[in-house]
């Protein structure tokens, strides 16, 4: 089965607003990444030998395969894959491995997408279950875009915005920032892709999250919140007056995450009241108010590279995904490391990539058939890939291994 992306970016033509996630995976929605049934039987999860059968599928395939692993993936999963990373590092690795012509992506739909656009044609990106969507990412349709694009035209300062887009966005939002002479950012790297915009024009549109883009304006480059307005796709005109526009220097787009949006203020008092000369160290992408009060904030590799450099009997209070918290308490028993809010929360959509279905691909593998192929049409792929190059190409941005 193939997943194509279907093109808007240059031919114009209407979607609908995405539907919200099918979680189930059941039935397809060609204009969302959501939902698809898988083919043939999945193994069971409860079966004993699926880690054998993962292991023997990889012997299998050696060199032909290349598993990338977000550090949001389960245990599970990322037990086989062969490098892990942020979404920054994993687009690095599958744009530096012409050699592998399969690669396997355990992460969500957003990733595997850049992955396609961003390897060489003979080179097959699969996803093990298609389900594995991204909610931030549904936030920001084509359409939606499109339309704030002719809002900024209206007010007469499109000519001036400069469009970044986070990573997390569908390949035709990167399409239409690379069509813009727009960059990609991951959060990573927002710092310098907004310095580099800003350079260019003197307005940025952010999307599709607006906590990362006010967090990096606010905390690292010294804008104001005043400097920043939020554009509501919902509303006619964004919500927003022509004048709100032109004062503006950064116009976010009104997204988030539903997992990082759960952290409060409320969770880092209460954890600073719990636990004694606790650090609290934060992804980007949750609220702002959150971020300001954090010790420590970075992509989920900066979360990692941050807790092993931190000195035995430490404590800490992680505010990003369930299973790279835990993951970390397990790996270093020496430091305290909790959830950042007394109820947990896995990404949903991540954890859609299980045991399961990567047997399931793999064997696929070894049997001659690749599916849940993502491809990306060639004409988003073209105006996409110019915009990821360009983060790749920023000055200042560091080659991970
Ligand atoms: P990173 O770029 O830090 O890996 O984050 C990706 C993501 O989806 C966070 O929610
Ligand atoms: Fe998307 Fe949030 Fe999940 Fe990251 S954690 S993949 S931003 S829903």
């Amino acid at each position: 089965m193939t997943i194509t992306t279907p093109s808007t970016a240059a031919g114009g033509q209407r979607r609908p607003t995405p539907i919200s996630l099918m979680l189930l995976g059941r039935g397809t929605d060609p204009f969302t990444e959501r939902g698809v049934e898988c083919p043939g039987d999945l193994p069971a999860a409860a079966d004993p030998a699926l880690a054998d059968r993962a292991k023997a599928a990889k012997a299998a395939l050696g060199d032909e395969l290349l598993v990338l692993g977000h550090h949001y993936q389960r245990d599970e999963v990322i037990q086989f894959a062969d490098v892990t990373g942020d979404s920054f590092k994993l687009a690095q690795q599958a744009a530096g491995r012409p050699e592998s012509p399969y690669i396997v992506f355990c992460g969500v739909h957003f990733m595997a997408e850049s992955a396609d656009i961003l390897t060489a044609d003979h080179q097959q990106v699969i996803l093990p279950d298609l389900a594995a969507g991204c909610s931030m990412a549904d936030m920001a349709t084509f359409d939606q875009v499109e339309d704030c694009w002719e809002v900024l035209q209206d007010a007469g300062v499109a000519d001036s915005t400069i469009p970044v887009s986070y990573m997390n966005s569908s390949a035709d939002i990167k399409a239409f920032t690379g069509k813009h002479n727009g960059t990609i950012c991951t959060s990573s790297n927002a710092k310098r892709a907004l310095e580099w915009a800003l350079e260019q024009g003197g307005k940025v549109l952010f999307l599709p999250d607006q906590h990362l883009g006010r967090n990096t304006a606010v905390r690292e480059l010294g804008l104001s919140l005043d400097d920043c307005v939020l554009y509501d796709p919902h509303k006619p005109g964004g919500g927003l007056t022509a004048d709100q526009l032109r004062a503006a220097t950064m116009i976010l787009w009104r997204g988030h995450c539903s997992v990082h949006g759960r952290f409060t203020l409320d969770s880092v008092h209460d954890v600073r009241a719990r636990i004694p000369d606790v650090n609290v160290l934060v992804h980007p992408e949750c609220r702002h108010e959150v971020v300001s009060s954090a010790d420590y904030i970075g992509s989920t590799e900066y979360i990692i590279q941050t807790i092993a450099a931190a000195p035995s009997g430490s404590a800490w209070a992680v505010g990003t995904e369930l299973n790279l918290v835990q993951r970390l308490a397990n790996r270093h028993p020496d430091k305290t490391v909790v959830f950042l809010d007394r109820s947990v929360c896995y990404c949903s959509t991540m954890n859609r990539i299980d045991l399961p279905h990567l047997v399931w691909a793999l064997e696929a593998l070894v049997d001659g058939t690749v599916v849940n192929r993502i491809t990306v049409d060639d004409q988003t792929r073209h105006y996409a890939k110019a915009a990821l190059d360009r983060m790749l190409s920023l000055p200042g941005i560091v080659a991970k291994d």
